[in-house]
C-alpha cells in the first residue's frame, strides 16, 4: 500500500495504541517526573542475529519489530518526543547488502505503520542529511513528515543518515552564510542561536538517552541535544527490547536528580523541583 500524498486530517480522538501482547500496562509516572524527550541508540541487532546463527538482516528485522512496539509504548506512557537512531552517517561503511537490507526495512516499517501512527496522533520527523538517501526512501520519509505534520500526541524523530558532527557542521555552514550576508552578528550569538540551525531545532533537549546492547558510548548521537541527558545503558539486545524496557528506563529516570551544574534540582522544561 503506498502513502497518500495529501496530508489527511487526523481523526479528532486519536486511536489508542495496541496493548503489549503480555497485557502489561504502562506505569503511572507523575507528569512533572516524566521525561519530555527520550532518545534511543538501538544497538545489538547484529549480535542478536549471530547468537541465532542468522544473517545480520534478520537481526535488523527483529529490531524493526522492537521499534514498532517501543513507539506504541511511548504513546501509552504519555511521552512527548522520541528520537530513534536508525542509521548513522558512519553506517554507510557497512557491506552493501546490509545497508540495502536496512533501507528496505525502513520502507517496510513506514509502509506498514504510517497510517496507524497517523491515527494515533504520531508526528514523524526525519533528522539527518537528506542528500544521500535513495530517492524512494527520501520520498517516503518526507511523505510521512507531510502526512503527520499536525499531529501532537508523540513526535518520533527518525534519525536517518544522522551524525552529530555532521549536523553541527551543517549548522555552522548555514550560520556562516548568514554571517557572511550580514543577517547574523557573530558577536551577538548565543547558544540558542546555534541550536536554531540544527536539523530539528524545535525539539526539546534530550532528558533521557537509552542505549541497548550492552555498549556504553554515545556514538556521535545528539551531542548537542544530550549535553545534560541522563544516561541509561541496557544489556538487552535491541531485537529483544520492547515497551516494558522503555518504561523501566523511564522509571529509572524519575529517581535521578538533575541539577544542570547547579545545586537545586531542575525538572524537564527548566522548572525548579519543589
Ligand atoms: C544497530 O545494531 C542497528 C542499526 C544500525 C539499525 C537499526 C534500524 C532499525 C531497527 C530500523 C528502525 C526503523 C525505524 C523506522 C526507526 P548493530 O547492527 O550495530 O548491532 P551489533 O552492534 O550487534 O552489530
Amino acid at each position: 500500500m503506498s502513502l497518500p500524498v495529501e496530508p489527511m486530517p487526523r481523526p479528532r480522538r486519536p486511536l489508542p495504541p495496541p496493548a503489549h501482547p503480555s497485557g502489561a500496562r504502562a506505569p503511572r509516572i507523575p507528569e512533572r517526573r516524566l521525561p519530555r524527550h527520550v532518545a534511543i541508540i538501538m544497538d545489538g541487532n547484529g549480535r542478536w542475529a549471530a547468537s541465532h546463527g542468522a544473517a545480520r538482516t534478520r537481526g535488523h528485522r527483529g529490531g524493526s519489530r522492537a521499534t514498532v512496539d517501543v513507539v506504541d509504548g511511548a504513546v501509552e506512557i504519555g511521552l512527548a518526543q522520541l528520537s530513534l537512531y536508525a542509521f548513522s552517517t558512519e553506517n554507510w561503511a557497512r557491506p552493501a547488502a546490509e545497508v540495502d537490507g536496512i533501507m528496505l526495512l525502513l520502507h517496510e516499517v513506514l509502509r506498514d505503520n504510517i497510517e496507524r501512527w497517523h491515527e494515533q496522533g504520531i508526528r514523524v520527523r526525519w533528522s539527518g542529511r537528506r542528500t544521500r538517501a535513495a530517492p524512494a526512501l527520501r520520498a517516503e520519509l518526507e511523505a510521512a513528515e507531510d502526512l503527520t505534520r499536525h499531529n501532537d500526541v508523540l513526535t518520533v524523530a527518525v534519525c536517518f543518515d544522522y551524525g552529530s558532527r555532521t549536523e553541527l557542521l551543517d549548522a555552522v555552514r548555514r550560520m556562516a552564510v548568514d554571517v557572511a550576508t550580514g543577517r547574523v552578528d557573530p558577536a551577538a550569538l548565543v547558544e540558542q542561536d546555534l541550536a536554531g540551525y540544527l536539523y530539528q531545532p524545535d525539539m526539546a533537549e534530550i532528558d533521557l538517552l537509552v542505549r541497548t546492547g550492552g555498549e556504553q558510548r554515545i556514538s556521535n548521537f545528539q551531542l548537542w541535544q544530550a549535553a545534560y541527558a541522563e544516561l541509561v545503558f541496557e544489556d538487552t539486545l535491541w531485537p529483544e527490547f520492547d515497551r516494558r524496557h522503555l518504561w523501566r528506563a523511564m522509571q529509572t529516570y524519575t529517581v535521578r536528580q538533575r541539577r544542570f551544574g547547579g545545586t537545586a534540582e531542575v525538572m524537564p522544561g527548566g522548572t525548579a523541583a519543589s
